[in-house]
């Protein structure tokens, strides 16, 4: 049964508000968690944008990730807004560079300055995020839950909401990125491509998706993105 239509409001999940370096602990992953940690300065110099600049260089963008930057012409495309400042720039300059190895992505961003990628990156930083409704039976959606809170031990799976947050929305600072009201369809090729080792641009990160999808099954991926894409 999969039409059942479910909204989540996660803040029984309880605060989960650590640092990187307690949450790094409690998940015994301490190389990962050091490697985050450097990530993370090398992310924080990056420059902010101008919303106003970004918005005048998204037109072509919109064709395919919509007006508000979030409804895209086809589901299997991400959602743009609202999500953060730092993930965004990060991701354009990796499509740029061939480091997120996705040609029709890369296409976009021929000629563009990193002026123009921070630009785009705060524009769509400042668009309204939107609500999904998730999608799953029961079955599923306890499934995802256990996951997305307490991860898998016996498989080396950590809990993803203390780096993306009890309600999906991600870590502004650290550049984690918001996952809740993103496409199912996006979603579950992402957690695939990072297990297959195909998206490898958490290098700066040590590595730590490729990490955690690793130990996830087909199954338990769709039941995951179904969740997220309620989460809020
Ligand atoms: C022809 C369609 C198309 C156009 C035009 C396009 N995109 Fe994309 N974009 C995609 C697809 C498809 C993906 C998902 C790529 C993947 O599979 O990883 C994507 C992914 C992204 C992501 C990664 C999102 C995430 O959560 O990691 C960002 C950021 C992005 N696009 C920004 C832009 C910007 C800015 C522009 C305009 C300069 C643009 N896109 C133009 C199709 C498009
Ligand atoms: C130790 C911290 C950490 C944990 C735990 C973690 N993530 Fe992530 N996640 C990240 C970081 C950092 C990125 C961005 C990496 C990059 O740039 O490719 C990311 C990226 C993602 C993306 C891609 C988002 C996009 O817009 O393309 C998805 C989906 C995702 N994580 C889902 C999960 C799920 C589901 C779990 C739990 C099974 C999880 N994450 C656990 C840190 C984490």
């Amino acid at each position: 049964m999969r039409s059942k239509q479910r909204r989540f409001n996660a803040k029984g999940l309880g605060k989960t508000k650590m640092s990187v370096r307690k949450a790094a602990a409690k998940l015994r992953i301490g190389m990962l968690g050091a490697a985050a940690l450097l990530g993370m300065s090398a992310v924080q110099a990056l420059a902010a944008g101008d919303v106003q600049a970004g918005k005048a260089q998204s037109i072509v963008c919109s064709s395919c990730h919509g007006q508000d930057g979030a409804s895209a012409i086809d589901p299997s495309y991400p959602q743009l807004a609202g999500q953060n400042e730092r993930y965004l720039a990060r991701q354009l300059k990796m499509f740029q560079s061939g480091e997120r190895d996705v040609a029709l992505m890369t296409a976009q961003l021929i000629g563009k300055s990193k002026q123009d990628l921070d630009d785009l990156a705060a524009y769509y930083a400042s668009l309204p995020a939107k609500a999904a409704e998730a999608i799953g039976s029961d079955a599923e959606i306890a499934l995802a839950q256990r996951i997305y809170k307490g991860g898998i031990a016996e498989k080396g799976v950590a809990a993803c909401s203390s780096c993306h947050g009890p309600n999906g929305a991600g870590n502004a600072q650290a550049g984690f990125p918001r996952v809740s009201g993103q496409s199912s369809a996006y979603t579950a090729a992402q957690l695939i491509a990072y297990r297959e080792g195909n998206r490898k641009s958490d290098e700066v990160f040590g590595g730590m998706m490729r990490g955690v999808s690793k130990g996830l099954s087909d199954r338990e991926i769709v039941a995951l993105s179904d969740y997220i894409s309620g989460l809020n």
